[in-house]
């Protein structure tokens, strides 16, 4: 039998469809209130309204769950690597041989960007940050393949440009780092596999060999594919809103990475670096920087801390934090602020402050540290972030697509002035 939720408004009762997800997750569906009732509802931030139904991603933040296409979080980082699940985002499916062969083949032959995409390069000051470059730059690729890439082009030609997004990212990435050097580009490698021609296009000089590091190339994997998805997020709802105008897939992507640049959102993972290095600067304690952080006077958050959805434990968390232990031992670098980092955590989660309100480490709390000691330098830690969300923001703009969703577009309660005549500028 239907479940329907009655509401009584203005003194009259209306029946509301209850809806239930495949995890047993249960929604009132509004879309008709305003015509039954004419009320909107209000939730700023969207803090408990669903925007969508979605088969990607699933996420229990009181259990700490998190899904792929149902495959737990855990064994996907373990098992797995950022190919397969960037084809099982996609796609739905983890992949047979001969699929991922072929996808694995398809974004090889596609990583080089049109040289005209140097002068763009050239054009941007060498201390640009790179997420604003890395969104121009995926803007910018509208200009060179201009035709539709939406689902209302044909399949092939989506999968392509879908393809080509894969591959030339982490080329625009390397080579907006290798500009800010005033260094070479380096052209990709086909013999390398997706995370080592990243790595190679990063560090690789004219003047010495270099061969990805396998430690740095598994724990590039684990990171992206820790990144991968996360349902609804600020950048990924940012991409389905942006998308669902029926806009061409980069300038969406392009609209995600600015979402994601911010600080309370994929930006957090350079706060962290920065706050616990100012931290190391002031000695090393954590009390003050605590107490700051709980002072709302301060201005100041307790970065890498809290999740709107999480308020038991952030799953990613807990997997960086043990590899971030196992690949510093690995590579042999000993980081002082890892300790730093322990101890500020322990600090918070023993304070009433952060018990009350449920904050714990989320994704970006470790991650910064085992980017920190692959070499990858702090400015571009929230670009590793983009790199490894990409296939999430396809995924969640095919989806959207191919649901043929109505442009987003919410209401709002006004608050301004009511009607008032104009007054001439002499008369004011
Ligand atoms: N440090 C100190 N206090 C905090 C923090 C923090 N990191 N996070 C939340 N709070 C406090 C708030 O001040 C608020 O307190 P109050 O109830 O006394 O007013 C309470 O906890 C609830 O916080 P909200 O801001 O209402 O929670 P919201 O769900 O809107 O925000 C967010 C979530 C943005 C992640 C927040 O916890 C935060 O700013 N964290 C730091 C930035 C960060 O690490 N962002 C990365 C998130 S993960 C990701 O996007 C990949």
């Amino acid at each position: 039998m239907s479940e329907f939720a009655t509401l009584t408004v203005a003194g009259k009762t209306h029946q509301l469809p209850v809806i239930e997800g495949s995890e047993q997750e249960k929604a009132i569906d509004i879309s008709d209130l305003r015509d039954q009732t004419g009320y909107v509802t209000l939730d700023r931030g969207y803090k408990n309204t669903g925007a969508t139904k979605s088969a990607i991603t699933f996420l229990d933040g009181e259990k700490g769950i998190l899904r792929y296409r149902g495959y737990p979080i855990e064994q996907l980082a373990e098992q797995s690597n950022f190919l397969e699940v960037a084809y099982l985002l996609i796609h739905g499916n983890l992949p047979t041989q001969p699929e991922i062969e072929d996808f694995t083949r398809q974004i090889t032959v596609h990583t080089l960007v049109n040289e005209d995409m140097k002068k763009i390069f050239d054009g941007f000051p060498v201390n640009a940050h790179p997420m604003g470059v890395l969104s121009s730059l995926v803007c910018s690729l509208t200009a060179f393949y201009p035709e539709p890439a939406d689902t209302r082009s044909s399949v092939d030609k989506l999968n392509l440009n879908i393809i080509r997004l894969l591959a030339k990212m982490p080329t625009i990435a390397a080579w907006s780092y290798k500009n800010s050097q005033g260094h070479p580009v380096n052209y990709p490698k086909n013999k390398f596999d997706y995370c080592a021609n990243f790595l190679y296009m990063m560090f690789a000089l004219p003047v010495e060999d270099y061969t990805p590091d396998p430690v740095v190339v598994d724990a590039m994997n684990k990171l992206l594919i820790l990144h991968a998805d996360h349902e609804q997020n600020c950048s990924t709802s940012t991409v389905r809103l942006v998308g669902s105008s029926k806009v061409n897939l980069f300038s969406a992507i392009s609209a995600g990475i600015n979402a994601l640049w911010g600080p309370l959102h994929g930006g957090a993972n350079q706060e962290v670096i920065e706050m616990l290095e100012a931290i190391r600067a002031d000695g090393g304690g954590t009390r003050k920087f605590i107490d700051q952080a709980k002072d709302k006077t301060s201005g100041v958050r307790l970065m890498g801390f809290g999740h709107r959805v999480y308020k038991n434990f952030d799953p990613r968390a807990k997997i960086i934090k043990v590899a971030c232990d196992q690949i510093l031992k690995k590579l042999g670098v000993d980081d002082p602020i890892l300790e730093i980092a322990k101890n500020l955590e322990a600090a918070a989660l023993s304070d009433s402050y952060f018990i009350e309100r449920k904050l714990y480490p989320n994704v970006d709390f470790y991650s910064g540290i085992i980017y920190r000691a692959l070499g990858i330098p702090t400015d571009m830690f929230t670009v590793m972030f983009a790199l490894g969300r990409l296939p999430g923001w396809i995924a969640q703009w095919k989806e959207m697509n191919e649901a043929k969703e109505p442009i987003g577009r919410p209401r709002q309660i006004y608050t301004g002035e009511r009607e008032r005549n104009y007054v001439a500028m002499t008369n004011r």
